[in-house]
């Protein structure tokens, strides 16, 4: 298995274009099983949860056609949809394949989709995507470990779904399945995720009427048909996030481009608090901690706007090496602290109480050691931590890192960073 090795202490310096965000782009891939006609994705990110949504597809009756040299853009076409189950196979590997079940029940009045177990971050169960379902007009049994569901009718109906908690998977599932069904569907307490705007306005430039985008309401009024379309995926905030904290990690100066900064706004306002400077650019921001006294600071991970749960682990990393002390309160998911036992290898001072809090203490230096981590913002945090600390840092397990960050070591060592992957048998 590939490994990744860094040698700490370096302030980085340069400038990073980010990619197209993984959590916007799997949703978008799902929605092509919408319409049977050519959906056409650019700025799509090279990530392997990008090559197993492709795999997924394909094997529904997908095809797909690559419509640039480099592979950032492909066309779906879901007219000869000859499978309607995902399987288990495809599913453990990556829990975001319940995204098709939506669309194909929606289009076909039926589908078979695998349930996906636990995570290594909490239990992440679906039965609020599948309660949803059930309001609109689905019947569900769970059969042999798979989601088995139909409509009587062959069509799902509109109606009022009030999740009882955030969801961003679940308001994704609804508003693709609400727009080919029957009347008008409102979801109420929806994710308000940037993601989820963007595929809702991929949705619409499909032929979806959709009102409400970027608010906890969205109203779906159901039409017979989705269209042809082209849609580029929005910029990826967590990567671009990730980026930052490295700057600030390593007391260095990046510049980060083609990502809007009030996408996130949320850990801007953070890294400021704790003494980060970040100035907006025309198509991106500067995160420059050169010369900075960082200082602790309170955080809690919160659905959007709030913190996002998906950088806490990166910032917990650059928490250990400020002055002071910080509480991080996770507050999504219920063992995402899965990097505190990591971190503390290379000296890193956290007490974590409870399930849903740590605090830090930072200390002076991190030092390098072989770590690895269960997931793959806690694997980023580590990556972090070693781009900061004395001497070597071996990251193991880096498939969780090749599951979302896009030429990692390309985009670091570019700024200076001293990383390369070692490449197992
Ligand atoms: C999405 O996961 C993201 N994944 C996650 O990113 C992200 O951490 C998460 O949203 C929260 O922001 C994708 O977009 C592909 P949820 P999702 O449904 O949709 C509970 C990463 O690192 N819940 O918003 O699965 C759930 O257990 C990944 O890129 C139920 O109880 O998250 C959690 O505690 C990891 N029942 C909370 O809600 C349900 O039916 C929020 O989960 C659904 C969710």
């Amino acid at each position: 298995m590939d490994r990744i090795r860094i040698i700490g202490g370096t302030p980085l310096n340069g400038r990073i274009r980010i990619s197209g965000a993984k959590n916007a782009a799997l949703p978008l891939m799902a929605a092509c099983l919408l319409s049977d006609e050519d959906v056409t994705l650019t700025n799509l990110p090279h990530l392997a949860d990008i090559m197993t949504m492709t795999n997924l597809l394909a094997q529904h009756g997908v095809k797909l056609t690559l419509t640039d040299q480099d592979g950032g853009a492909l066309c779906f076409n879901a007219s000869h949809i000859f499978n309607l189950k995902a399987p288990y196979d495809i599913v453990r590997k990556m829990r975001a394949s319940i995204l098709v079940l939506g669309p194909l029940l929606s289009r076909f009045g039926k589908a078979k989709v695998s349930l996906p177990g636990g995570c290594a971050i909490g239990t992440r169960p679906v039965d609020l995507h599948l309660s949803a379902l059930e309001k609109m007009g689905a019947e569900i049994k769970i059969k042999e470990g798979y989601i088995v569901a139909f409509t009587e009718t062959g069509k799902l109906k509109g109606a009022e779904i009030v999740f009882p908690k955030v969801t961003v998977g679940g308001t994704e599932n609804i508003l693709m399945a609400a727009t080919l069904a029957e009347g008008r569907t409102v979801i109420k307490n929806a994710a308000r995720e940037p993601e989820i705007t963007d595929l809702a306005e991929c949705l619409i430039k499909m032929g979806a009427k959709i009102e409400g985008l970027g608010s906890d309401t969205l109203i779906v009024d159901g039409v017979e048909h989705l269209h042809s379309a082209t849609h580029k995926v929005i910029a990826d905030r967590i990567e671009a996030a990730s980026y930052a904290i490295a700057a600030a990690i390593t007391r260095g100066r990046i510049e980060l481009t083609d990502i809007p900064l009030n996408l996130l706004s949320a850990v801007a306002h953070v890294l400021i608090d704790i003494g980060v400077s970040i100035t907006e650019t025309e198509n991106g921001f500067i995160t420059d901690a050169q010369n900075a006294y960082l200082i602790g600071t309170d955080v809690m991970t919160e659905p959007y706007p709030g913190f996002p749960t998906d950088v806490q682990a990166q910032l917990t990393a650059l928490l250990t090496t400020v002055s002071g002390a910080s509480l991080v309160t996770e507050s999504i998911f219920e063992n995402r602290f899965m990097h505190v036992p990591e971190l503390a290898r290379m000296g890193a001072n956290i007490n974590v109480h409870g399930v849903s809090s740590a605090i830090i203490r930072g200390v002076p230096r991190l030092s390098g050691a072989e770590v690895m981590a269960t997931d793959l913002r806690a694997s980023m945090g580590l990556v972090l931590a070693g781009l900061a600390a004395e001497g070597e840092t071996i990251v193991n397990r880096v498939y969780h890192l090749d599951r979302g960050y896009e030429h990692l070591e390309d985009k670091l060592s570019s700024c200076g960073a001293n990383i390369e992957r070692l490449h197992g048998e």
